[in-house]
């Protein structure tokens, strides 16, 4: 009760203040809005492994120094830019940063071609069991793109709000007569699905099958360690060039997804990342971030590495 009063009073202060502040919305969990990742959704979540994950059969040494699946061989794969926060906020983060990543998975075993992913965000709140607009998890989406599947936006598209898994909300349509659920439609499903970390591990499971998800960093902390509300300011404020944030205590609460690395002028390696806060946000709606070989270690990546999910999509 108490959370959804601040919650409201939070949204009251959101639509009263400026566009630039609307970004700031995640940066309120630490006033006692639920982080938009919320872990407890993914305990007790079974994976599931039919064969050996790339970085277990491949040569790390082989993988290239860049790669980025937005420009691969003057290719995109990527699905598109989404907002989590709007028509209204929504802690949605764990089914957008899961859903662009399996999308753009799709697309890469398709080789890019027609038609591009675009999954129901909103289907995956509704009907997924992995969470709501007050934040949910990560394996437990995977799970239900595993067990159920997934459809397309244009299924149920994005609303930023709770709804009951109706048939209508499992895919609808509406016409004179009214609503109803429309009977046969594509659901995306995956098969193997789990946890990865480590840098190279990671990079080996995005070059070989496309984005991985994950949470990255950090606004909990702030709360007990001041100097770290920079660090949220920063990443809420980030407008572009690659972000390296002195973080020695870290506190999962986001999810974005990964989907390639880049080494700037200076040889600082980054991760190239994508975020669900629209495009005007960062580098059209994207952001890059250190790895953990900066200065030998993960305080500065805001945890980028600690938390990866992945799923094969089955076509
Ligand atoms: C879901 O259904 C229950 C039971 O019918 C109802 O009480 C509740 O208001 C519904 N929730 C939403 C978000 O529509
Ligand atoms: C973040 O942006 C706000 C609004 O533009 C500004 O007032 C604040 O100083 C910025 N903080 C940092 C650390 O850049
Ligand atoms: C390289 O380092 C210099 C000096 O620290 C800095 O001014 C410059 O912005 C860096 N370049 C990149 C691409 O990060």
């Amino acid at each position: 009760m108490f959370r959804q009063v601040l919650f409201l009073l939070v949204l009251g202060f959101l639509a009263s203040t400026t566009t630039a502040s609307v970004k700031t919305a995640e940066g309120h969990q630490f006033l006692g809005v639920k982080p938009c990742y919320d872990s407890s959704f993914d305990e007790n979540v079974p994976t599931v492994k039919t064969y050996p994950r790339p970085y277990e059969v491949m040569n790390l040494a082989d993988l290239p120094k860049e790669w980025d699946w937005r420009n691969a061989n003057r290719m995109n794969y990527v699905s598109p830019t989404r907002n989590q926060h709007i028509p209204q906020y929504c802690g949605s983060c764990w089914a957008m940063g899961t859903t662009s990543a399996l999308a753009d998975r799709i697309n890469v075993k398709r080789h890019g071609s027609w038609p591009s992913a675009y999954l129901s965000v909103q289907n995956v709140i509704d009907c997924a069991d992995a969470g709501s607009c007050e934040g949910g998890g990560q394996l437990a989406v995977y799970r239900y793109a595993h067990e159920t599947g997934i459809p397309d936006e244009s299924c149920n598209n994005y609303q930023a709000k709770n709804q009951n898994c109706t048939k209508f909300n499992q895919c609808g349509d509406c016409g004179f007569r009214g609503c109803l659920g429309v009977p046969k439609y594509i659901k995306y499903k995956v098969g193997d699905y789990g946890k990865v970390s480590g840098r190279d591990n990671i990079k080996a499971e995005i070059f070989k099958n496309g984005p991985v998800r994950h949470g990255s960093c950090c606004i909990l902390q702030l709360i007990v360690r001041p100097c770290g509300i920079m660090v949220s300011m920063a990443l809420l404020n980030y407008t572009g060039g690659v972000i390296a944030d002195y973080q020695p205590k870290l506190m999962i609460d986001h999810i974005i997804s990964v989907a390639g690395w880049g080494v700037d002028d200076n040889e600082t390696e980054f991760w190239i990342a994508r975020n669900s806060w629209g495009q005007p946000w960062g580098e059209d709606g994207w952001f890059r971030i250190v790895t953990s070989a900066y200065k030998g270690g993960s305080t500065y990546s805001l945890g980028i590495e600690t938390q990866c999910v992945y799923a094969d999509p089955l076509l």
